[in-house]
């Protein structure tokens, strides 16, 4: 008998647009829901599940730790939270590791770094300089920092103390603060990923890093969803050749458990004192185990190589398949991120995506996200372009 899934549940509160799908179990880039239809999944739980599903490998570290201790918590040493943090600055040549469970958490984390940074300077009310169409998250304070009146709509007072600049526009950057001694701290995705898939240009990363050296601020990267190999680099600012100060990541750090965690550099390292920072499940043993042999099994594995070059593949076919198309915009991105712009909105694309089993996402109204698991194969990355074209090009031909 087939389940009917409801349109809206009665007891959980009503924040998801959600497809009347619900997934039962996963194997790979594949997923089934509790009809036993199965899906390809480009979406991996919002670039989250970066060894798929039911990965050979993770699977039983996860239930061996499970067996062992799931959390203790931060008033006593766990050991993998040394391991980890070694591995995330030995990965990013940066040198110290706050452990939190989400991405908000970890930009919580960085703007409190900045606000500190300006405190200890003297400045009393620091600014931290955000971007036009930037996700952050949706605290208080991260949405404040997020730049989408959507997620705004309806919460203010928005926190104090952010100035927003376009991307790409380093005169507008001096500009917007010039004479402005109370700036503490320059705040970015590399790739904006809920924004649109927007990348940010090499050269402006370095001109930017050349200005916070010079002006003595922070340079906080947010790679929440563009880092953790998805780009074909360890970090998506790694493509500049530049290393932040600050450095806030969550998403794929634990393939699907939650982990989050802020790295920073030497300028941020000591900010925080015992009795400044702290949560609760932050760094827990099951979290810190998921993050460690996340890392471990894409080193074995070679998934960040591996990720350049399916994106790449992914990309080229995609190019290809959909050159000419009257009303595609422009396909870019790095690595596996990858966006399809159109020239119109096309939120109802998930829906008949998921209905020709293919599970994707469309952000900032127009853009198709594709971020879908490191292991995929070239074969797998085909079938999506394959799946996915053909919709695009009857969704742009009705109306046109
Ligand atoms: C770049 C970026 N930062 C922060 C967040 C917030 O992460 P979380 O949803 O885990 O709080 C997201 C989530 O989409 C993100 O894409």
């Amino acid at each position: 008998m087939t389940a009917l899934i409801e349109a809206s549940s009665p007891h959980v509160m009503n924040t998801y647009g959600r497809l009347p799908i619900a997934l039962s179990h996963g194997q790979g880039c594949r997923v089934w829901d509790v009809n036993g239809k199965s899906y390809l999944d480009a979406l991996a739980g919002i670039a989250v599940n970066t060894l798929g599903h039911n990965h050979p490998k993770l699977v039983p570290a996860l239930q061996d730790q499970i067996g062992k201790i799931i959390h203790s918590c931060n008033y006593y040493h766990v050991p993998n939270q040394e391991r980890l943090a070694a591995k995330l600055v030995e990965l990013s040549g940066m040198t110290n590791v706050f452990f939190c469970s989400t991405g908000l958490e970890a930009n919580e984390a960085a703007l409190k770094l900045a606000r500190k940074f300006g405190h200890d300077k003297g400045i009393e009310r620091p600014q931290v300089v955000v971007y036009e169409k930037a996700f952050h998250g949706r605290s208080i304070a991260t949405l404040s920092a997020t730049g989408n009146p959507k997620v705004q709509a309806g919460f203010g007072p928005l926190v104090e103390g952010f100035i927003r600049v376009p991307l790409n526009d380093i005169e507008a950057l001096k500009a917007a603060t010039a004479n402005n001694p109370n700036v503490v701290a320059v705040f970015f995705e590399t790739i904006q990923g809920e924004g649109g898939i927007n990348p940010m240009r090499a050269q402006y990363l370095q001109h930017v890093r050349a200005l916070c050296d010079e002006r003595d601020w922070l340079l906080m990267i947010d790679e929440v969803q563009c880092g953790m190999g998805r780009t074909g680099k360890w970090f998506a600012h790694q493509w500049a050749g530049i290393v932040p100060d600050v450095m806030p990541l969550a998403k794929g750090l634990g393939s699907g458990v939650p982990v989050g965690a802020v790295v920073a550099g030497p300028r941020a390292a000591s900010i925080f004192q015992p009795g400044n920072h702290g949560t609760t499940f932050g760094g827990n043993p099951l979290a810190m185990r998921a993050g460690v042999e996340t890392i471990r099994i894409m080193e074995e594995d070679g998934l960040v190589a591996q990720a350049e070059r399916v994106g790449q593949h992914l990309r080229d076919t995609l190019t290809r398949e959909l050159a000419g198309v009257a009303g595609v915009k422009e396909i870019r991105g790095q690595g596996l991120m990858i966006g399809v712009e159109l020239a119109r909105p096309c939120g109802v694309l998930t829906q008949r995506c998921a209905d020709a089993g293919l599970l994707i996402s469309v952000t900032a109204d127009s853009v198709i996200r594709l971020v879908p698991a490191l292991i995929m194969t070239e074969a797998e990355a085909s079938e999506v372009a394959a799946l996915l074209c053909p919709i695009i090009k009857t969704f742009l031909a009705e109306n046109a």
